[in-house]
């Protein structure tokens, strides 16, 4: 077993992720840059530096998510901070569609049940078959950290609010998904809160990345330093919270 931390992060090739990974580095961690793509993941795992691997992990390919936990069992023995990243925002966005567009065609009224389950598998469901694959490996780290990166538009809290201004987009698609995640993060920390491992939920912020077509106003430097913050709290740190840079309280 090597002396120096060892990362997991989901969805590293581009975004956020790839951006915690180097955060993650930077602060002296070996980081496994986790991408459905090995060749992208490779590529984000040199521009990483010296201390990053590349793992194919696609969240939604168990046979995938099982291969990623032996190599890391067989190459490094253990796992000190897993951050669950990987996610899409839908399937079916038509180029030049709005969010709002996509929003009406995405009501619970009228939503086709497959792009739902689509979103899900990947932001929902990925999150957890990826938590019970590792939770081995977590076990065998003295200090072990979960990420979850959430989203405030799965905040129930903000959007029951008739005042919040963007209710009209919170929809089953990815907002519930979110929401969804936001619920196993409470599950996840209740069930190791007992063990010391620590589960927070991050909001990044509205992020200039693929995930919405760039049109974020946040860089990736400011998307991944609340991730980067929860991931290196102290044994001391709180768990099952769900927070925004730099440590606000978002409600669930
Ligand atoms: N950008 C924002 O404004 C914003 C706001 C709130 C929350 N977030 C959250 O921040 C996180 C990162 O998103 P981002 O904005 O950086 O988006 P992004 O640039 O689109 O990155 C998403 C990453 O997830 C990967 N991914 C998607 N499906 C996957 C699968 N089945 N298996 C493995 N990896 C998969 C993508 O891989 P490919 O490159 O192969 O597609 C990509 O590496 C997400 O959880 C997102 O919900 C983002």
């Amino acid at each position: 077993m090597q002396d120096k931390p060892i990362a997991l992060v989901t969805g590293a090739n581009q975004g956020i992720g790839l951006q915690i990974a180097k955060d993650l580095a930077a602060h002296g961690f070996t980081v496994l840059v986790g991408s459905r793509d090995l060749a992208r993941g490779e590529a984000a795992a040199s521009e990483v530096g010296p201390d990053a691997r590349a793992l194919q992990l696609d969240v939604t390919d168990q046979a995938s998510i099982t291969a990623a936990a032996e190599r890391i069992r067989a190459e490094l023995g253990r796992l000190d901070v897993l951050i669950n990243n990987a996610a899409i925002s839908n399937t079916s966005k038509q180029p030049g569609q709005s969010v709002e567009e996509y929003a009406k065609t995405t009501r619970p009224s009228n939503v086709s049940l497959d792009e739902m389950r689509a979103v899900w598998d990947t932001n929902v469901f990925g999150v957890l078959a990826v938590y019970q694959a590792m939770l081995p490996l977590l076990r065998r780290a003295p200090d072990a950290r979960i990420v979850n990166v959430s989203s405030g538009v799965g905040s129930l809290t903000t959007n029951s609010d008739p005042a919040f201004p963007y209710r009209a987009i919170f929809g089953p698609v990815y907002p519930a998904s979110k929401t969804a995640l936001n619920a196993l993060t409470l599950a996840m920390a209740l069930e190791l809160e007992p063990e010391g491992i620590k589960v927070n939920a991050v909001s990044p912020g509205f992020t200039k990345t693929n995930l919405n077509g760039y049109a974020g106003t946040e860089t990736v430097e400011e998307g991944a330093r609340e991730a980067v913050r929860v991931a290196l709290l102290g044994a001391d740190g709180p768990t099952g919270q769900f927070t925004r840079w730099e440590n606000q309280t978002i409600p669930w």
